[in-house]
């Protein structure tokens, strides 16, 4: 039984419950245990104490759980035997009940990323709902088409089909919303998923067997693996009875797996990391970018794929910005996502996290930057939480290692630029492209430069915004494929042409 400090907001009484098993994994429509017996721990970041310990599946695990996706698939349960308006019902019901299990959910996550409890529920929980309803309408819409070939005599149509059995490995950052942005699609077309919650976050991906269950799937349409990316997420990716893996994490990562798919060569979309651009010019809301680009780069902790981590502004505003988004930055309160009294950000998800990011910061002052906030670990009552202070660094060049580097926490490098052409070269001067920003007043200005900045999303006078119905993904090494919208389908589907004599 988990015992958490006196501060925390009461646990929810299925939350306690569920803490005080060791957790099983999940396929084929049963729970079970580790085959080798082995578990491992998650601990509460925001105080480094065991919150559960859970099955941690390797080989022989993985190949249990594909062989039950596979069944699952090769009889067509899910997509033969139910019709498509049973697919979105079911689809559709479950993200009734991930709503209805907001708290749960939200509390799951907050303990094991140690992200406000309010950001929990009512973002990752809500976005999550948000992106099975979206594809809960996809199910009946999915289509092939009727094409006029040129050879005498022959009908020609093409049938979507959906690719079969899934890998999907997700992240610690937003648990239960990474694994959603990838679940969702793959069960709209018809697939049949082993999801692979991060190691340090497995805890809502752990809960789903019940809801998926009580939303009407049949066994072994949706699996879950816990387990380290080394092991069991290694095996997943190199198994052959998996079609495809749709992997986010880091680019290191993805080199390996990309490496390590090619024995069967499975389909691979990867949403990686990046080093995104938030440009301020001069002609901007000087009020609304400063509040902006703080929130661009310490949302979620500066712990997303999308942080605003390279943060440009025009020369003569600089001193301005800069001190705004100081004043902004002091308003920030940092503790523990499950105290009651609410905090705005949680600790960062790791020992190992916060030793690279306090490498980072340490960098920054080796390359002769200055903090203007921040720049240190927060001790005193939170010494044994992963705590870092929201740390805006200036006086950084470009090519500093912690400006190139994706540092994933709290931390950000102002730099000025003196115009347009300048910014552009600079802005894609970077390994990565999955976003950038720009702020001005300036329309026309606004257009040029999203259509040349090098990244698969663009903001302007706004940071961080994704929709179900809007493709993400990156250029470069920032990863392959879109996720969301149409586009997602495509990802999880296969095409097939159909040719048929039809003159006799
Ligand atoms: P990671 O890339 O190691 O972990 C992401 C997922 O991949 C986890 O589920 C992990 O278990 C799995 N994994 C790890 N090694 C694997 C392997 N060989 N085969 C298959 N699956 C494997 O990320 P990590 O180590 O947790 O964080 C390190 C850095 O990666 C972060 O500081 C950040 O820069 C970047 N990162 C980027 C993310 C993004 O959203 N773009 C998310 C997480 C990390
Ligand atoms: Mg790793």
């Amino acid at each position: 039984m988990v015992t958490l400090p006196k501060n925390y907001i009461d646990l929810h009484p299925e939350v306690e419950a569920f803490l005080s098993q060791t957790l099983p994994m999940y396929y084929g429509g049963k729970r079970a245990p580790a085959q080798s017996g082995k578990t491992f721990e998650t601990v509460d970041p925001s105080t480094g104490k065991l919150l559960a310990n859970i099955a941690e599946a390797d080989q022989a695990d993985v190949d249990l759980a594909v062989q039950a996706a596979r069944s699952a698939y090769e009889t067509g349960d899910w997509h033969l035997k139910m019709t498509p308006s049973e697919r979105s019902s079911c689809i559709w019901k479950l993200a009734e009940l991930l709503e209805s299990h907001k708290d749960i959910l939200g509390q799951l996550d907050a303990l094991d990323n140690g992200k406000p409890f309010a950001s929990a529920r009512d973002v990752d929980v809500f976005w999550s709902a948000e992106h099975f309803r979206y594809f809960a309408g996809w199910p009946t819409k999915i289509e092939g088409s009727t094409i006029p070939v040129s050879t005498p005599g022959m009908f020609n149509y093409t049938l979507r089909e959906p690719v079969g059995v899934c890998g999907l490995i997700v992240p610690w950052n937003y648990p239960l919303l990474m694994a959603s942005w990838k679940m969702a699609p793959a069960l709209a077309a018809g697939n049949y998923i082993v999801l692979k919650p991060a190691e340090q976050t497995s805890l809502s991906a752990l809960y789903l067997p019940k809801l998926f269950e009580e939303a009407g799937f049949p066994p072994g349409v949706f699996n879950v693996l816990p387990g380290l990316g080394h092991k069991a997420g290694a095996a997943l990716v190199a198994h052959h009875g998996v079609n495809k893996i749709g992997f986010t994490g880091s680019t290191e990562v993805a080199k390996e797996i990309l490496k390590s798919s090619t024995g069967n060569l499975k389909r691979v979309s990867l949403e990686l990391g990046g080093k995104s651009p938030n440009i301020i010019f001069a002609d901007a809301d000087l009020e609304k970018a400063s509040v902006g680009a703080t929130w661009a780069i310490f949302g979620n902790n500066g712990q997303s794929c999308t942080a605003g981590s390279r943060l440009y502004i025009e020369q003569k505003v600089f001193d301005e910005v800069v001190s705004g988004m100081a004043d902004e930055t002091k308003k920030i309160k940092v503790g523990p996502g499950m105290q009651l009294e609410p905090s705005h950000l949680g600790p960062v998800i790791s020992t190992e996290q916060m030793n690279r990011v306090m490498g980072y910061i340490k960098e920054g002052y080796d390359s002769g930057g200055e903090a203007v906030s921040g720049g240190q670990r927060i001790e005193g009552d939170l010494s044994e939480g992963y705590f870092i202070q929201p740390t805006i660094f200036k006086n950084i060049d470009d090519e500093a290692k912690i400006n190139q580097e994706e540092i994933f926490g709290p931390v950000v490098c102002a730099m000025p630029f003196k115009d347009s052409n300048e910014i552009l070269q600079r802005a894609n001067d970077t390994q990565f492209g999955l976003a950038a920003g720009l702020w001005t007043k300036d329309v026309n200005k606004a257009h040029q430069i999203a259509a040349k900045l090098q990244a698969g999303t663009i903001w302007v006078n706004t940071w961080g915004n994704t929709d179900a119905a809007s493709p993400f993904g990156g250029y470069k090494q920032s990863g392959h494929g879109r996720e969301m919208g149409k586009e997602a389908i495509e990802l999880y589907t296969e095409l097939k042409s159909v040719w048929m004599r039809i003159d006799g």
